[in-house]
C-alpha cells in the first residue's frame, strides 16, 4: 500500500461516517437477521413464499419468453440475477451505464447459456433524459422485434455508494438521483408497459437493511433530490445511502397501494427485497484496505454473502406468487420481514410520493421544452 493510499484511509476512518457505516449498519443488519430469527420460529403467523415460474396464458402466445428488464446489470447482484433469470428462460434486458461492460455481460451470457435471449440498452439512472431516451429506444426494439409491446419484471437494482458530493446535470446529488430518483421515473415512465402485460407483472425494487439505520426522516423536494447536501461541509454519504433507500422502500409500499387502487385486468404486484450484505463492488469508493477489512470481518460473523447467494430474496421476489405485493423480502428461502418502523409512516409517504411526483412532473416538461 502507497503513502496515499494510507493517507486516504487514515482520513477515511477518521470521518463519522465511516464508524456509521461500521457501527451501525453492522447493528441493523444483526437487528434483522435477529428479527428474522424470531419471526421464523415463534411467530404464529410467519408466511413463507413459494416459488412460482411465470405462467404464460394462451391468450399471450405472442409473448415466447416473459420479458425481464435488469438495471445495474452489469456488475455484482445485478449480473448475478440476470445469468439466472436468463437460465430460467426469461428475456433479458441488460439496463447499464458503460457499454462496453454490457456487451462483455451479454457475450457472457450467451457463451454460458445456449438459447439466452439477451439484450442490452445503456441508461444512466442518474439523468431523466437518458431514462427517457432509454424508454423510448426498449418502445421502439419491442416494435421492430415484433415482441408485445409490454414488459413482465421490472428489477430496480442499479445502485451506488458514493463518499463525495457530486452533482448531476439537472443539479442534483448522484446518489439520490441513482438510487431514488432515477428508479422512480423508471418506473412511472414504464407502469404503462407493466400495465399492458398479458400475465401478471412486477417490479422489483432491491432495497437495503441500511434502511433501519434511519432514525427520523424530513421529506422535501431538497431532501430526494439531495441538493440540501451541497450546503455541507462533508458529505454525510452513510446517511445518504441509508435515506435513499428508506425512500425506495416507502415508494415500493405506496406504488404497491396504489396499483391496487387501479383496477386492470392483470395487475401490477410491487415487491422490495433486500440481500443482505454482499460482497460487490459497491464499496468500490471506499479505501481497498478498509473494503477488505470490512469483508474479513463480516466474513468471520458468517454475515457476508456471495453474490450468488446474495440474489436469494430478489429471486424469492421475482418468483413469489402473483398477488404477492406490498411485502419486504429478506433472508431467502421465501421468507419475507417487517422492514422499519418508519418505512410504514403514512405522512412520509405521502410527502415522499409528492415530492417525487413534483420532480418527475418538472423533468417532463423540462424535457419536453428541450425537444
Ligand atoms: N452489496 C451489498 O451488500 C448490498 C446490500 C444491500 C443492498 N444492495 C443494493 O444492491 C444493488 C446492487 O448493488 P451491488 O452490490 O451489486 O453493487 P455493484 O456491484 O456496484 O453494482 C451496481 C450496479 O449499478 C450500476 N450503476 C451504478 N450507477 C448507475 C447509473 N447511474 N446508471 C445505471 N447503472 C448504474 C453499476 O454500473 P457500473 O458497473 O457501470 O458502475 C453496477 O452495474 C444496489 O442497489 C445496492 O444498493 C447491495
Amino acid at each position: 500500500m502507497g503513502i496515499k493510499e494510507l493517507k486516504g484511509a487514515l482520513m477515511f476512518v477518521c470521518n463519522g461516517e465511516f464508524w456509521r457505516m461500521g457501527v451501525i449498519w453492522t447493528i441493523s443488519l444483526i437487528r434483522s437477521y435477529f428479527n428474522l430469527f424470531l419471526q421464523t420460529h415463534f411467530a404464529r403467523k410467519s408466511k413463507l413464499y413459494d416459488r412460482s415460474p411465470p405462467s404464460v396464458s394462451s391468450a399471450s402466445a405472442s409473448i415466447r419468453k416473459p420479458l425481464c428488464i435488469i438495471t445495474g446489470a452489469t456488475s455484482g447482484l445485478g449480473a448475478a440475477v440476470s445469468y439466472a433469470l436468463a437460465k430460467e428462460g426469461y428475456y433479458i434486458v441488460l439496463a447499464g451505464r458503460s457499454l462496453d461492460s454490457l456487451s462483455k455481460i451479454v457475450s457472457e451470457i450467451q457463451e454460458q447459456i445456449d438459447d439466452a435471449f439477451v439484450k442490452a440498452f445503456q441508461v444512466d439512472l442518474s439523468s431523466y433524459k437518458s431514462i427517457l431516451s432509454f424508454k423510448l429506444s426498449l418502445q421502439q426494439w419491442l416494435l421492430d422485434s415484433d415482441l408485445h409491446c409490454s414488459i413482465q419484471l421490472l428489477i430496480n437494482n442499479a445502485g451506488i455508494l458514493a463518499t463525495s458530493y457530486r452533482i448531476t446535470a439537472e443539479q442534483c446529488d448522484k446518489m439520490m438521483s441513482t438510487n431514488y430518483i432515477g428508479p422512480f421515473c423508471l418506473t412511472k415512465l414504464l407502469l404503462p408497459l407493466l400495465e399492458q402485460s398479458h400475465i401478471p407483472s412486477r417490479v422489483v425494487n432491491v432495497t437495503s437493511f441500511t434502511h433501519r439505520s434511519v432514525s427520523s426522516m424530513e421529506v422535501t423536494g431538497e431532501t430526494i433530490s439531495g441538493q440540501c447536501f451541497s450546503k455541507l461541509s462533508s458529505y454525510p454519504f452513510a446517511h445518504v445511502y441509508e435515506y435513499s433507500k428508506l425512500c425506495l422502500l416507502l415508494f415500493t409500499y405506496e406504488l404497491h397501494r396504489q396499483v391496487g387502487l387501479v383496477e386492470k385486468s392483470h395487475s401490477v404486484s410491487v415487491i422490495a427485497a433486500d440481500p443482505g450484505v454482499v460482497k460487490t463492488n459497491i464499496m468500490r469508493e471506499i479505501p481497498s484496505c478498509l473494503s477488505c477489512l470490512a469483508y474479513y470481518v463480516l466474513k468471520l460473523l458468517g454475515l457476508l454473502q456471495s453474490p450468488e447467494v446474495g440474489i436469494d430474496s430478489i429471486l424469492d421476489a421475482v418468483h413469489a406468487p402473483p398477488e404477492t405485493s406490498g411485502v419486504y423480502f429478506f433472508g431467502g428461502n421465501g421468507r419475507t420481514l417487517r422492514s422499519s418502523r418508519l418505512s410504514y409512516n403514512s405522512k412520509l409517504t405521502k410527502d415522499l410520493w409528492d415530492a417525487s411526483s413534483q420532480i418527475f412532473l418538472e423533468r417532463q416538461l423540462a424535457s419536453q421544452d428541450t425537444t
